[in-house]
């Protein structure tokens, strides 16, 4: 049972990921080298303690029990007596396997480490550690507190007693685990790739404008934001890379290609709501483009990104990278999705699934459209994923 909680890096998400241990009765301890950081942290939780308070979701002594429950410390060592220790530092392999390399030394052989990576193989962190048995991946959603989801890697070291009791206390801690193979993008930012790219791709063939290809994925598709709107609000930036990471760790599969408008936005500065301009304009007083209305229009690219990312989600299952039930799990309590993918493409029909896929194929020769393995074969067998 995990009481003890060790938190190395006080930014956001190991801030977060603090509040979630620390709500649910465990004893946390957070670390970070920049003292500014911790300070920071500290009072950014009593803010959002205190917001909590004035909404009534708890009272004051449950916020003082939370605060209570974390202490912050300047020395790695501090750390030393902890059950669980959850790393969220810089996205830096060689900084990441230093640091556990050094915690290793204070730590009883019992610990669990874990690392909250978006990108980085959780093999090749392991591999810096004495016991890379007890390395497994916790990769949480931010913001950690407010998001379900939470994907747990188990490494070709780890032992699979380690990964059940991580899946244990997260459980415990409320939310709902995915388990997922150690491969680039995990489960969500792997099958979410076509949101953005397959919409990059319909605006760069010119079949429409930003907000044409936002309204139909909203309208016809349920999304909260369409995929331009989520990349303003994620930043260009920040989402070119992790497109960048996936295509580069996929040994350059045409699937993830990252694209050009994306590139030279966030060259030019134009990263999204961050800096003021993005795919839209979010000075002061400008105006939103209006969608052009067209419903065939619509409905065009409502299927394309659809299948699209029905077909990477059914090739996840394929490569066994997750169930079909953590899959759907993933994209709806991870990224919000109006519905599971597989769920999705059980109601439009595989053989739906199948034709729309050839008949991109068809049309582009490209491999991108290549449709998975696993559609064909259901389609073949009249089968369904549920
Ligand atoms: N931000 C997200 O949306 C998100 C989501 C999921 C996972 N992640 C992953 O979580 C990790 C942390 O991301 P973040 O957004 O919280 O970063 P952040 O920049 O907000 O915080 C990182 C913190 O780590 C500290 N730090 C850096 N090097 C350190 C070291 N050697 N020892 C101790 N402390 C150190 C920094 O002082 C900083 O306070 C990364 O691996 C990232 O890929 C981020």
């Amino acid at each position: 049972m995990i009481k003890k909680v060790g938190i190395i890096g006080s930014g956001t998400m190991g801030s977060g990921i603090a509040q979630v241990a620390a709500t649910s009765g465990c004893t946390v301890c957070v670390y970070d080298m920049n003292q500014g950081a911790l300070e920071k942290s500290k009072s950014n939780l009593e803010k959002v303690l205190s917001r909590l308070v004035e909404k009534g979701r708890i009272d004051e002594d449950e916020k003082n029990r939370i605060q209570g429950n974390i202490n912050y410390a300047y020395k790695l060592e501090s750390i030393g007596d902890a059950d669980l220790i959850i790393e969220a530092i810089v996205e830096n392999l060689e900084i990441k396997q230093k640091v556990f390399v050094q915690l290793e030394g204070y730590l009883s052989k019992d610990a669990v480490i874990a690392s909250n990576t978006s990108s980085l193989s959780i093999a090749s962190i392991a591999a810096a550690c004495k016991i890379p048995e007890r390395v497994i991946g916790i990769h949480f959603f931010n913001p950690a507190p407010l998001m379900k989801l939470v994907e747990v890697i188990p490494a070709v070291q780890t032992n699979p007693a380690v990964l059940e009791k991580v899946v244990t206390t997260i459980k415990n801690w409320g939310k709902t685990v995915a388990v997922a193979k150690d491969t680039p993008g995990f489960i969500v930012n792997r099958v979410a790739r076509p949101f953005y790219g397959e919409s990059l791709r319909i605006y760069e063939e010119g079949l429409a404008d930003f907000a044409t290809i936002d309204h139909a994925l909203k309208s016809l598709g349920g999304f909260r934001m369409g995929p331009f709107e989520l990349m303003d609000f994620i930043g260009n930036d920040v989402n070119y890379t992790v497109t960048e990471t996936v295509f580069t760790a996929f040994y350059y599969d045409p699937r993830y290609k990252p694209s050009f408008t994306q590139k030279r936005f966030s060259e030019a500065g134009y990263l999204g709501r961050k800096s003021g301009r993005g795919y839209y304009d979010y000075t002061e007083g400008s105006v939103k483009p209006i969608p052009k209305e067209d419903d065939a229009l619509a409905k065009t690219i409502f299927d394309r990104v659809l299948v699209m990312l029905i077909n990477e989600a059914a090739d996840a299952l394929f490569l066994n990278i997750a169930s079909a039930e953590d899959i759907d799990n993933a994209m709806t309590k991870g990224v919000n999705y109006p519905k599971g993918l597989l769920a999705w493409a059980d109601e439009k029909g595989i053989d739906w699934c199948v034709d729309a896929l050839d008949n991109l194929y068809d049309e582009y020769h490209e491999d991108r459209y290549r449709c998975s393995p696993l559609l064909r074969k259901m389609n073949k067998e009249n089968k369904t994923f549920f």
